[in-house]
């Protein structure tokens, strides 16, 4: 009985100095286990007279208490500890500012894609679209390019297997339409047209809207006045200069090219323009009667204008990029730029 403060104050002493869970539950057994110390002293009572039984039964019983309280209590301070650590080494400081969100924007492209559609709906066209998938007939013969001709040449054709191939332009939607629709007619028709071609101003694929209007008298003064009057609101300029050059196209008869003034230099001449002052812009004419013939419409009651610019050329020049490949590469630097 002298040992048993003796063995109390040194299991304490043990308890004490553990860091580790697993080596706490040793010490226990060590103490309060089958054979632990405390178990031997038990054992032990038998050979105590009788009378000092009970005391003793109930002092070792004490012990066992103490330990135990004890054991749980060095547990709950390991786990505190532990809990301690992870909660210092995850932590978050809420004060920080967050990361924001990245907010994206339209592609330049779309954006003058949409822009020239909205123009163009302001004054009562339609938008109106056909396959890029074109036949040999959309593409050229309904549009008064007859094989052979030397017109097929400078459109560097690519061609799908099976004899179509990809179009080359977005006239053939006026094909398209036409043999759907009955004059008047008032359309635009933007898209995505393929060209076997590329240079700091050409890509293998762009984008060009076409323009379609027939009517009873729609003349080539109808034809100089929308235009005219889109390029000013286009580029947001008043007394924007314009002049049609005489041109050709196998499907207008007449045919020009349209040029405006530079709005890069303001007509000065820089090296946008080639030093000439002038951009070209778009080509277009009046609808050739042979077009109009492909499509069963009467060509000595009605007239037509047609256009087709090209998307690319106008978001260079409306945003001052000088590589229409920058479009297409997808770099985020040039990209955010349009947010
Ligand atoms: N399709 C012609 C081109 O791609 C442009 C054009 C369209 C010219 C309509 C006249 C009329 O070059």
């Amino acid at each position: 009985m002298q040992d048993l403060d003796r063995l109390i104050a040194e299991a304490l002493a043990v308890f004490e100095r553990i860091e580790d869970p697993a080596q706490l539950e040793q010490a226990k057994a060590r103490y309060l286990g089958k054979s632990g110390a405390l178990t031997d002293l038990l054992k032990g009572l038998g050979k105590l007279p009788a009378e000092e039984r009970p005391a003793a039964g109930s002092r070792i019983n004490q012990a066992k208490q103490q330990l135990e309280d004890a054991l749980a209590r060095r547990r709950e301070a390991i786990q505190g500890k532990k809990m301690e650590v992870r909660l210092a080494e995850e932590a978050l400081d809420v004060s920080l500012p967050g990361r924001g969100l990245g907010v994206g924007g339209l592609h330049p492209v779309t954006r003058t894609l949409e822009r020239i559609e909205s123009l163009f709906r302001s004054i009562g066209f339609d938008v109106a679209s056909g396959p890029e998938i074109e036949t040999d007939f959309y593409n050229f013969t309904a549009l008064n390019i007859p094989e052979d001709h030397p017109a097929r040449a400078m459109h560097d054709t690519f061609y799908v297997e099976g004899g179509a191939l990809l179009r080359t332009h977005t006239s053939p939607v006026q094909v398209h339409y036409m043999q759907k629709h009955q004059p008047p007619l008032k359309i635009i028709a933007p898209g995505r047209v393929y060209r076997c071609d590329s240079d700091v101003t050409h890509t293998p694929m762009f984008h060009q809207v076409e323009g379609l209007w027939v009517d009873e008298n729609v003349t080539l003064a109808t034809l100089k006045g929308v235009l005219g009057d889109f390029m000013q609101r286009f580029f947001e300029r008043e007394n924007l200069p314009v002049r049609f050059r005489p041109s050709f196209f196998p499907f207008t008869e007449p045919s020009a090219e349209m040029d405006i003034g530079c709005v890069i230099c303001g007509g000065s001449g820089c090296r946008v323009c080639s030093h000439t002052g002038w951009l070209e812009v778009l080509g277009c004419g009046m609808v050739h009667p042979n077009v109009l013939k492909h499509v069963n419409i009467d060509s000595e009651k009605y007239l037509g204008f047609a256009f087709g610019l090209g998307v690319e050329r106008m978001a260079m020049l409306r945003y001052g990029v000088n590589d229409i490949r920058l479009f297409f590469e997808n770099d985020l630097r040039f990209l955010k730029q349009f947010n």
